[in-house]
């Protein structure tokens, strides 16, 4: 159900120049599930309710968006999760996907060595191997409370009996079919026999089911080991993948300390790398808070171009420093410190735009729905903040023969040539460049702020290189802003991304009169527009109570108890 809640709109209608649709919204009193799927959040918030605790929700919730959100939910893609637990510890999971052994640097570039772009998003060998299986099933290992079969059980239940298509997902299909067309286990997986499914068709998914039994009987190994893994190393073999069964075999999740700072007393715990996610956002509030945004106001001159410098430095360092730290050194520490903001920011000026200086002017590929955010909090006080992607929408559109699930094409988010843009437009170097067993580089942010220990708000987004961007503004809504999470949410969002030097926003972020003043100081490029940046399905905590909230961009579901 959409709301409109008078006193928040209200609020939002004083602050911003003009009227926009907030998401789904609850409130309840015990936990919160908020994801892109009505029917995952409903499953995440029964095993709360059944007394499971936020990690054994939201491992629910990840396996169920695998069956009904699945441009993005997956078996066959990756993840990052940041967790706050109860006991005041604070932990990151990286269940990205790596490159396969015999993956090599070179491998997208054709003859005349150039990116050959179709091959590196399009293809098996654009798959790196799949992580979510196993880091949902070692998330629920560690700090779960209930079974893997209990976990399981209602994304089995979805896929075996199906569920009824919504326009949503219908329209997905639709606008998906000639991608599916001619690989023979797509178009089986996602047309009713050839056709296009229509919205209030049941879609059922017996392959998928099975896969997921094997996994709820056989824990990771029915999936990296038996029947399922021979069914992708067949597929891959069957068609110059790369993916062998050492691969998955030998495929683990990693614990990592996760990104932590302060931004105006609040504590900021955001994913590390390979995601360039948490240490961005982290630069970003860095140089921002010395500023008085709360008096500069939102939507102004002064902070849209203090953001908009914030964002082109903060990118540019991702170009060149970040990787997967398990490869290259990463300076985190260095990025992520005040002092390093402030030497960073010194050459801002209120009154010029900054110079991306060598920039050759580009344009953004329009995102589609391909990574998702959800967010769980339960009554104990743990919260768990996921991103998960096939990368773009639907992956490499290619399903597994016989095992329901599609491949990722997240190999494209290596830096397949130096200084040469991916499918979001961003560039890396030597940091990013594609080695056997290596993550390629995330932007993808899961984040929880926290304040005396206790989770206040729970957010991240899809998005490609705009992820960061989205949860920088959500963050500076709540704190700065002081706006209720549904306008927080709601609110129009620009970004920059250093290269190209491009101020992309969607329509009321920016004034015509702010546009006119942002451009009379240097900002070039200024491109308003209806399509929509993010989905930020987010919690916000209070004292005796949590907000739940779906991104209005997009259909979703908030269910809490
Ligand atoms: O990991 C990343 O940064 C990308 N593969 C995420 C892709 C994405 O967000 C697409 N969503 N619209």
């Amino acid at each position: 159900m959409k709301r409109l809640s008078t006193f928040f709109t209200a609020c939002l209608l004083f602050i911003l120049p003009f009227s926009i649709a907030l998401g789904e919204y609850e409130r309840s009193d015990h936990g919160m599930v908020a994801s892109r799927s009505e029917l995952s959040s409903e499953v995440g918030r029964d095993i709360l309710a059944q007394g499971g605790n936020a990690i054994d929700a939201a491992v629910a919730t990840g396996f169920a968006l695998a069956v009904t959100y699945p441009s993005a939910g997956n078996l066959g893609g990756g993840g990052f999760m940041v967790l706050t637990l109860a006991n005041g510890e604070s932990l990151s999971l990286d269940y990205r996907e790596k490159a396969p052994a015999d993956a090599s640097r070179d491998m997208f570039l054709d003859a005349a060595g150039d990116v050959d772009s179709n091959l590196a998003l399009n293809s098996h060998q654009s798959a790196g191997i799949p992580g979510s299986v196993a880091g949902l099933l070692e998330a629920l290992d560690k700090y779960g409370s209930l079974s893997r079969e209990q976990v399981l059980a209602p994304a089995i239940r979805l896929a075996e009996e199906g569920f009824i298509l919504n326009n949503d997902i219908a329209g997905q299909f639709r606008g998906q079919f000639n991608n599916f067309r001619n690989i023979p286990a797509s178009l089986q997986t996602f047309s009713n026999a050839g056709s296009l499914y229509e919205s209030g068709d049941r879609w059922l998914q017996a392959d998928l089911a099975s896969t997921l039994k094997a996994i709820s009987d056989q824990g990771r190994d029915g999936f990296y080991r038996g029947r399922v893994a021979d069914l992708i190393v067949a597929d891959m073999q069957a068609n110059n993948g790369l993916i062998t069964h050492q691969d998955l075999s030998d495929y683990q999740p990693v614990w990592r300390e996760p990104i932590h700072s302060t931004y105006r007393g609040f504590d900021v715990w955001s994913m590390p790398a390979p995601s360039s996610g948490g240490v961005l956002l982290v630069q970003m509030l860095n140089m921002l808070e010395p500023y008085d945004i709360v008096s500069l106001g939102w939507g102004t001159k002064e902070t849209v171009h203090l953001m908009i410098e914030a964002q082109r430095r903060a990118y540019a360092d991702r170009a060149e420093h970040l990787g997967d730290p398990d490869f290259v050194d990463v300076p985190a520490q260095r990025l992520i410190s005040k002092e390093y903001a402030r030497q960073r920011f010194a050459n801002f000026n209120p009154d010029q735009a900054g110079d991306s200086a060598t920039i050759t002017a580009g344009s953004w590929i329009n995102e589609s729905p391909d990574t998702t955010h959800y967010s769980v909090m339960d009554e104990f006080g743990n919260a768990v903040s996921v991103t998960t992607t096939l990368n773009r929408s639907y992956g490499s559109k290619i399903v597994v023969p016989g095992a329901g699930f599609l491949l990722n094409n997240e190999m494209d988010d290596f830096s397949s040539k130096p200084d040469t843009p991916n499918s979001y437009g961003l560039i890396g170097r030597v940091a990013n460049e594609i080695q056997p067993g290596k993550r390629m580089l995330s932007s993808m942010t899961p984040t929880i702020v926290t304040k005396e220990g206790k989770p206040v708000l729970l957010t991240g987004s899809p998005g490609g290189s705009t992820i960061i961007n989205t949860v920088l503004q959500v963050v500076m809504n709540v704190i700065d802003h002081k706006m209720s999470v549904e306008a927080a949410v709601a609110s129009p969002r620009i970004h920059h991304q250093w290269l190209p030097n491009t101020v992309r926003y969607e329509i009321g972020a920016i004034s015509d009169e702010v546009a006119g003043a942002l451009q009379a100081i240097g900002h070039q490029n200024l491109n308003g527009s209806r399509f929509p940046i993010g989905d930020a399905n987010t919690i916000f905590v209070g004292e005796n109570f949590v907000e739940g909230v779906s991104d209005p961009r997009n259909v979703g579901g908030v269910a809490g108890f």
